[in-house]
């Protein structure tokens, strides 16, 4: 059976396509994503207009160049999967439209996907890939999570932030140090000539006792110590307070990913979403677990952040654990708020 996947929730438009016949994981034939990062960094961010606009003009070159990278015709596509939310209302419409149409125009079902269900799978697209039971530590720039999950379609929820999330904890701090947005990747770079002990910051919540976050007491703690530097700030200043930063989020992280294995007793951990990408978050929760006995699973580098091959992925794990029905009706909405924990079990 091949799924087509589209994924536009956000700032990327990513299609993809996965073969999954038979009862293994979902083989991913091809996939295809054009960033909008260059389009939205003169702003500092994402503008939701122009991301709809863009989604409009990538979305069918994309779908042409999958299936002729994958040596496939539109003929060959069995179902349609596409983001249902949550995210940006006007970008999912445009993913949730073309899906629509396009699978009314083949005659084939379609389904609609949860973003974050997509992201906590993609390990299973991997080299190595993870085997149920686990907890998933879901780092992406608008959700912090951590989820225990049992099989497809059963997730329970954790912890998660009562603020910020790790990525716009590493986004905002990154700008008010001058760096580009998305700020993330960026101040993992400058960190790495900064000296993490520099500055003492926050870490919230740490010693809470439960499994939740909080990250914009963090944020604020960066910007009190970039005004006492400025108003021009060092090039050393600027690394070591980059590193402090992102020792900090990286911290908490792991904690409290740790706290979460040893409350559910679960000896396996998957990291995804785009601070998944981190490579001091990598190696801690690595060295971490490494002690303990717990596996690691993280998706392939270039399927951290969005990506249109986790949509077809999830939808095709769904169809094959009898957890959903694709269906006919073409009549679509989209869920720019949806938690993950009322998907249908
Ligand atoms: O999962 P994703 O692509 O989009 C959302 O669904 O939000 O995650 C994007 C986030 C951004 O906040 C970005 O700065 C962060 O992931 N990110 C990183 C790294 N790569 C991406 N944060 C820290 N270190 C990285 N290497
Ligand atoms: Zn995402």
């Amino acid at each position: 059976m091949i799924v087509l996947g589209i994924e536009s929730s956000c700032d990327e438009t990513g299609v993809a396509l996965v073969d999954s016949a038979g009862a293994g994981v979902p083989r991913l034939l091809s996939h295809a994503l054009h960033s909008q990062i260059a389009m939205h960094q003169a702003y500092g961010g994402v503008v939701p207009e122009l991301a709809s606009r863009d989604h409009i003009r990538r979305v069918l070159p994309l779908t042409e160049q999958v299936l002729a990278d994958a040596g496939q015709t539109l003929k060959d596509i069995d179902v349609v999967a596409f983001t249902r939310g949550p995210g940006l209302a006007g970008a999912l419409l445009v993913g949730a439209g073309v899906a629509c149409s396009l699978a009314a125009a083949l005659g084939k079902p379609v389904l609609g996907v949860h973003h974050l269900e997509g992201h906590l799978l993609s390990p299973f697209l991997s080299a190595d890939p993870p085997e149920f039971a686990f907890v998933a530590l879901l780092v992406s720039g608008g959700h912090t999570q951590l989820m225990r999950v049992d099989r497809v379609g059963s997730y329970e929820l954790l912890g998660e932030t009562i603020d910020d999330a790790a990525g716009e904890a590493f986004d905002k701090s990154a700008k008010l140090l001058g760096l580009p947005y998305p700020g993330g990747p960026h101040l993992a770079r400058l960190a790495l000539g900064g000296d993490a002990q520099a500055f003492k910051l926050p870490r919230p919540l740490l010693h809470s006792g439960d499994l939740d976050f909080s990250f914009s007491g963090l944020k604020t703690a960066v910007l009190t110590q970039a005004k006492k530097l400025g108003p021009v700030i060092s090039e050393k200043d600027q690394a070591d307070l980059a590193a402090s930063t992102q020792a900090a989020i990286v911290e908490v992280l792991v904690k409290k990913s740790l706290k979460a294995l040893a409350q559910t007793g679960l000896k396996r951990l998957v990291v995804a979403g785009g601070v998944g990408a981190n490579t001091l978050l990598r190696e801690q929760l690595n060295a971490a677990c490494g002690q303990r006995g717990i596996r690691v699973h993280y998706p392939e580098l270039n399927l951290c952040t969005d990506n249109g091959a986790m949509i077809a992925l999830a939808a095709g794990m769904r169809l094959q654990a009898g957890m959903a029905q694709a269906n006919t009706a073409y009549s679509f909405d989209v869920k720019p708020r949806w938690p993950l924990g009322l998907l249908p079990a």
